[in-house]
């Protein structure tokens, strides 16, 4: 855990190649631009798999929010490439209820559907590992305050918020922290709902070391829903086209998929669960599974993200949504 963003200027986005999906650039399934890492399948445990996401989020950041910040919306709340807006899902309950609640968002990337809860009288914190994509928080912030200079009160952690230990900072509200999904620096019992897009979830080694975090950090009644890459995709390659509807690789092999250095570190990590090994990861955790959503691919949505496009959408799922409720 570190102080994160207090003396760090938000990033300007300059246009750049573009940069992939949730969780991974263009072919592949996952490449670096910039670099030519090996792709591979080993095991990565969960200091290299945190290190390697740390890193390549960090790199990759800017390409991120330049590709998909248009779609991601400044601040709507979407769960994935399918464009399934909470607006719609409510997945969280009415969003006439979310007023009050303290919302955690873990992977929160550029905060943008922290913003959203904040919208919606919410008391989000916005957590992630990449201090990057906390960079780009505060640029969209500082962007919609009219472009001021950044105004960050890291010391200010917020009346009646949970406080994040030593880390945090605030721009329009929302307090972000730059920490592990697998060591949440928050007491317990200090949410009404948590959340995530994405977020950690895909590239955590130990998932039920995060699912009983999370539930750790919840109060009783509390909920989590994260989204992640619906683990029918593993099977498939990472293509959009009519390449990606061939199955190229067993289901049910749950060797890690790796990008590694000339060295041998890995730079990037993705992690497969099977759709029975999520559901025995979110009731180890102490969670009870209330609904699994599978978004179907909605004809307004016409743009392809990285793997995830039309022709697929309309065929495989894309996205698995976990709604859990912890008593
Ligand atoms: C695909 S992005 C999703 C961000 C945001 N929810 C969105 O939809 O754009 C994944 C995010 O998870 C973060 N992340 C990856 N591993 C993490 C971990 N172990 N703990 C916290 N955040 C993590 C990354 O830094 C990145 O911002």
């Amino acid at each position: 855990m570190e102080r994160i963003i207090q003396e760090h200027e938000a990033p300007e986005l300059h246009q750049s190649p573009g940069s992939g999906p949730h969780g991974s650039t263009g072919s592949g399934p996952h490449e670096s631009p910039g670099s030519e890492p090996e792709a591979t399948r080993r095991d990565a445990d969960v200091t290299e798999s945190s290190r390697a996401s740390r890193g390549w989020w960090d790199r990759n950041a800017d390409d991120y929010q330049i590709e998909h910040g248009t779609f991601l919306g400044d601040d709507r709340f979407v769960w994935g490439p399918e464009g399934l807006d909470e607006v719609e899902a409510e997945l969280l309950g009415p969003p006439e209820d979310l007023a009050g609640k303290d919302v955690l968002e873990i992977g929160a990337g550029a905060a943008q559907c922290s913003r959203w809860l904040a919208a919606q009288g919410a008391r989000p914190v916005a957590l992630d590992l990449s201090h990057r994509q906390l960079q780009h928080a505060l640029r969209i912030d500082a962007e919609r305050s009219g472009g001021d200079r950044l105004r960050i009160d890291a010391e200010r952690p917020g009346e009646d918020r949970p406080a994040a230990e030593g880390a945090g900072a605030r721009a329009a509200g929302v307090p972000l922290v730059q920490a592990d999904a697998g060591a949440l620096p928050f007491a317990d019992g200090s949410f009404d709902l948590a959340c995530s897009a994405y977020g950690a979830l895909p590239f955590v080694a130990d998932p039920v070391r995060v699912l009983r975090d999370v539930r750790r950090v919840l109060r009783p009644g509390g909920r989590f829903v994260f989204s992640v890459s619906h683990p029918m995709r593993w099977a498939f390659p990472d293509e959009p086209g009519p390449e990606g509807l061939s199955v190229a690789a067993s289901y049910f092999d749950r060797t890690p998929y790796v990008e590694q250095d000339e060295q041998g570190r890995a730079v990037y990590v993705e992690h497969h669960r099977t759709l029975g090994d999520r559901v025995r990861d979110v009731v180890a955790g102490g969670f009870r599974l209330v609904d699994l959503v599978e978004p179907e691919w909605p004809a307004w949505n016409t743009q392809e993200w990285g793997g995830w496009s039309p022709l697929r959408g309309n065929l495989i799922p894309g996205t698995a949504i976990f709604v859990c409720e912890r008593d």
